[in-house]
């Protein structure tokens, strides 16, 4: 059998890069996620700016440093689970003519609850495992079960920074879910209940 091709869609906070790290794990994906590889380049110089500018401020980093991005992480990948590219209608364009995917899942969850996944979001500085404020503690207060680090908040998960994200998610990044939901190929499950759940709603798609 083939490796799967999976791409996740969503808001900033449905729960991408939650579901993410399992699918990569459950079937041995390459989980490409250009949030990520940004934040590890925060400062790199570009003919742009730095991406950090961009990010700290909710917007997009201009499309040929994210594309240079994913086209090294594609090389290198058997099976991906891509999670936060493509986010516009440009990008989208640039990986149909790159990679066919298996599957497009949709994580569909209202905004005030974005809004409080995004702004209780603690990351850990040194290995960037993700936690929650509320749904998600760590065992000791601030710090990371998994590796000691210690655990800070997002520069962008600022409420003012996280409403700006949103209202670039609807302008930018809603045509792509539109046009994958026009072409037939968009399964939408809902990104709400636990981890756990949402998950088994995940797996329904990829083996059915
Ligand atoms: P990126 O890092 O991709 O951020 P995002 O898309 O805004 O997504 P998030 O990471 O905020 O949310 P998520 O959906 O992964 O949710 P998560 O699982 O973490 O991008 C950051 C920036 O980089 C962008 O603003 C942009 O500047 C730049 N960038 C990235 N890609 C780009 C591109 N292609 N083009 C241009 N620029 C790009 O969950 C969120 C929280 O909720 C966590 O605390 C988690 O514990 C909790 N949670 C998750 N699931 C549940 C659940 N079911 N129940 C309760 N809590 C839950």
């Amino acid at each position: 059998m083939t490796a799967h091709r999976i791409l996740l869609l969503g808001p900033p906070g449905a729960g991408k890069g939650t579901q993410a790290k399992r699918l990569s794990d459950e079937y041995d994906l390459d989980h490409i996620t250009t949030g990520d590889a940004l934040r590890q380049n925060k400062d790199m110089e570009t003919e742009y700016g730095t991406p950090g500018e961009f990010m700290d401020a909710g917007e997009l980093v201009p499309d040929p440093v994210v594309n240079e991005i994913v086209v090294a992480a594609l090389e290198d990948a058997d099976g991906f689970v891509l999670d936060g590219y493509p986010r516009n209608l440009e990008q989208a364009e640039f990986l149909s003519d790159e990679t066919d995917l298996d599957h497009a899942v949709f994580f569909d969850v209202p905004e005030d609850v974005l809004i409080e996944r995004l702004t209780g979001r603690r990351v850990c500085d040194e290995c960037g495992a993700n936690y929650h404020v509320k749904f998600d503690q760590p065992e000791e207060e601030s710090v990371c079960d998994e590796c000691g680090g210690e655990l800070i908040q997002r520069e962008d998960d600022t409420e003012e920074t996280a409403r700006e994200r949103l209202r670039v998610y609807r302008e930018n990044t809603e045509p792509v879910v539109e046009h994958y939901r026009e072409a037939g190929d968009l399964s939408e499950v809902s990104g709400e209940g636990t981890p756990d759940e949402v998950f088994e709603h995940v797996r329904d798609v990829i083996e059915n």
